[in-house]
């Protein structure tokens, strides 16, 4: 899949060092976990969970972000199954250089677009914490819209998560009127 700058792919086993340095970056972890990934979760859960989805979810997954020009990974965005088949889940996370480049609001209307123009769903949804004004402002900009806002608790919750979470959402009629317009 492509979009104006990027080129989305499959993961494979050989991108674990990828994958480990992007969540190596307390940055990017901000509001996610607050640190580094140890790289034998990456290894043993995430990348095999990610190859997983592939096989059971066709079309779905998260996928490898990289530069037409030149090829470098900027990151990865992702369409997940939620418990309603009709709602798929995009995300993304970039590494730090790659931000303010407009990078994460292109890929994400690829993704919306692919949802709703191939997989034929019926709502994308997101989520992230409400202090993460960055995402928020990409959700935004990607046309997903405010939908609601709740409170969960942590064990060892991250500053900020007292503000909540939030999700943003648009559906099938609100994708269709946009690009009539
Ligand atoms: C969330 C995240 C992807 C946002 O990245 P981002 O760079 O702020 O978002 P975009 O790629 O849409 O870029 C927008 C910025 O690029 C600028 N920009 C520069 N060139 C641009 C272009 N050609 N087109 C559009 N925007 C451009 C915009 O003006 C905007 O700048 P601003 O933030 O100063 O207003 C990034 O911060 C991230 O990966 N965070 C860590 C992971 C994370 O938190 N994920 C979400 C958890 S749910």
């Amino acid at each position: 899949m492509e979009s104006e700058r990027l080129r989305l792919r499959e993961f494979t086993p050989a991108d674990l060092d990828l994958l480990v340095e992007l969540d190596s970056d307390p940055e990017v972890m901000r509001f996610l976990t607050g640190k580094a990934t140890p790289r034998g979760e990456i290894a043993d859960v995430v990348l095999p969970g990610m190859l997983r989805v592939y096989g059971e979810h066709p079309g779905l997954g998260t996928f490898a972000a990289e530069e037409k020009s030149g090829g470098a990974f900027v990151g990865w965005f992702g369409l997940q199954p939620t418990a309603d088949p009709g709602t798929v889940d995009v995300g993304y996370r970039l590494n730090r250089a790659a931000w303010g480049k407009g990078y994460a609001t292109e890929g994400t209307r690829m993704l919306i677009d692919y949802a709703f123009g191939e997989l034929q769903v019926e709502r994308v949804v997101a989520d992230t914490m409400a202090v993460n004004h960055r995402s928020r402002a990409v959700m935004r900009r990607s046309g997903l819209r405010f939908a609601r806002l709740w409170h969960e608790h942590f064990e060892d919750p991250l500053p900020g998560t007292e503000f909540g979470e939030v999700e943003y959402a648009i559906d099938r009629r609100t994708w269709e009127a946009g690009r009539r317009a």
